[in-house]
């Protein structure tokens, strides 16, 4: 065989594997999706756009939220994780921090009764410790409230940085007097916010973005990304398909080789 027959077999060998590669993907099995992350990212950019303050598009976010919620659990995701307010967050102009806390608390008292109804469990990641009082109780309320709901599972990061995570899961573990020796990734899951949930499936970010942006640190280690220039207010149902349908085309290895096809 000459060296450009060899090249045009091997051509062919590769178009073989490519069409396996995709009749395989195509063939998969609907991977379950039990836990969707999202960046909500770009609320000031829709409201700068419309010459509207930040805090308007902040609002704007909380409306897309709603639909999204609603979206996911038609869908049969198990539980959404929303990244609503970092660690890092803190440092915005005090108007904007003032008025991310007025509204997430605006938001419990609006929309606690409903999404109890609808079977939303709530559930708060972050250091609530440190948030103002009412908005540490109104959390814990409907934290409580909820607690028996099994439609949806929707975990507010608030107040969330993925670095305070392990900071707070390390300074528990030393106070527990764990032994160096049973340290474990288990036991180091165990002492996270996210304690007793699955790890995130899909992380999504909106505005077009590629950043991780300190969320989920330890948790996602595994977890497919997506990424979309749609801004979060005007992120729906759509987007939401597009992102699971994405999320089906991936070949999920952690860290393995993918399984034969032939
Ligand atoms: C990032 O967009 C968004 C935030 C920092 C806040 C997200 C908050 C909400 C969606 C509403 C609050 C949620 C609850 C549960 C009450 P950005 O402001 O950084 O947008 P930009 O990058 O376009 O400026």
């Amino acid at each position: 065989m000459t060296k450009m027959q060899n090249l045009f077999s091997l051509k062919g060998k590769e178009k073989d594997s490519q069409t396996r590669l995709e009749q395989s993907v195509q063939q998969q099995p609907e991977q379950a999706v039990r836990h969707i992350a999202i960046i909500m990212d770009g609320n000031g950019r829709w409201a700068t756009k419309r010459h509207l303050p930040r805090l308007a598009g902040h609002k704007a976010g909380v409306s897309a939220l709603r639909r999204v919620v609603e979206c996911a659990a038609d869908e049969h995701i198990e539980m959404l994780s929303v990244y609503a307010f970092s660690t890092e967050n803190w440092g915005r102009p005090r108007s904007e921090v003032d008025g991310l806390m007025r509204l997430f608390w605006e938001t419990i008292r609006s929309d606690l009764e409903k999404l109890h109804r609808d079977g939303v469990r709530l559930r708060h990641l972050g250091r609530l410790y440190d948030l103002p009082p009412d908005l540490q109780k109104a959390v814990q309320d409907s934290v409580d409230l909820t607690k028996d709901n099994t439609r949806i599972g929707l975990n507010v990061c608030f107040n969330y940085g993925g670095r305070a995570e392990l900071v707070d899961a390390v300074r528990q573990i030393i106070a527990d007097g764990r032994d160096p020796n049973t340290i474990t990734e288990e036991l180091i899951s165990s002492y996270l916010y996210t304690r007793d949930l699955p790890d995130p499936d899909l992380v999504i970010r909106t505005a077009g973005e590629m950043r991780v942006s300190n969320f989920l640190l330890w948790q996602s280690a595994y977890s497919e990304y997506y990424a979309t220039s749609t801004l979060w207010p005007d992120f729906g149902h759509e987007d939401l398909l597009a992102a699971l349908e994405s999320f089906q085309q991936r070949q999920r290895r952690f860290g393995r080789v993918s399984v034969p096809t032939t």
